[in-house]
């Protein structure tokens, strides 16, 4: 599909249908966006709602998260699970103030990466929706997406699976509205292209969607082979 026929689609589906008022989003500054995508990492986004809301009255900057006691942020994380996040975010916070001077390093997607618990398309993520520069992300929702379009075969976690997603979610990432575009993605994926019956009747490429096409949504992404 040509690219700016996939943009135009999904952005007039975004600005409808997506989420357009959490939390994270206004005042939309990094490092509130990096926290979000954390619990985001493995948590749906009505349960994070409430838990970065907490989050962020106890540590509002990077620098009081930096300060405070492991402890402390363990125990806000109570309940989120998967602790190493919440262990990794602190590091990382301090590391930020030790080395960057208390700023995210923005400059770069290996710059973000080095930093511990993020990951290549958490740190596109942050990117793109902090400074609305051109960054790709390929998180569960977008790979979904993008596996269902193009009827991706094999599994995603093969290296050569990985690289075609890649390169497709490079396809189709925008020079402009990139901030829009990556929380589009992942409001579509989330809410019409869900894993368990997508509402393949309300999606704006059920025209050009490979999987649908051959009545196989249910295949893709293709599973782990036993
Ligand atoms: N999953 C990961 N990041 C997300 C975001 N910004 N919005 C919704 N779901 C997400």
């Amino acid at each position: 599909m040509a690219p700016a026929t996939f943009q135009q689609r999904l952005l007039h589906w975004f600005d409808q249908y997506g989420r357009h008022d959490l939390p994270w989003q206004q005042p939309r500054t990094a490092y509130r966006v990096w926290v979000s995508e954390i619990m985001l990492q493995q948590t749906q986004v009505a349960t994070v709602i409430g838990y970065f809301d907490h989050f962020m009255a106890r540590f509002p900057s990077l620098e009081v998260l930096a300060k405070a006691d492991q402890d402390e942020v363990l125990h806000l994380w109570t309940g989120l699970g998967y602790y190493a996040r919440a262990r990794n975010l602190h590091r990382a916070a301090r590391i930020v103030v030790a080395q960057h001077d208390g700023e995210m390093p923005l400059e770069s997607v290996e710059a973000l990466t080095a930093l511990p618990g993020i990951g290549r398309s958490t740190a596109g993520a942050i990117i793109a929706q902090s400074t609305g520069r051109r960054a790709v992300i390929l998180d569960g929702n977008v790979k979904r997406s993008l596996s269902r379009l193009h009827a991706v075969e094999g599994w995603p976690g093969k290296p050569a699976v990985e690289r075609r997603l890649w390169a497709l979610a490079d396809h189709y990432t925008p020079q402009r509205r990139v901030a829009d575009y990556t929380q589009a993605m992942m409001d579509f994926g989330a809410t019409l292209c869900r894993r368990s019956q997508p509402e393949c009747g309300r999606c704006p490429f059920q025209q050009e969607c490979l999987a649908y096409a051959r009545h196989e949504t249910h295949r893709f992404p293709v599973s782990k082979p036993k």
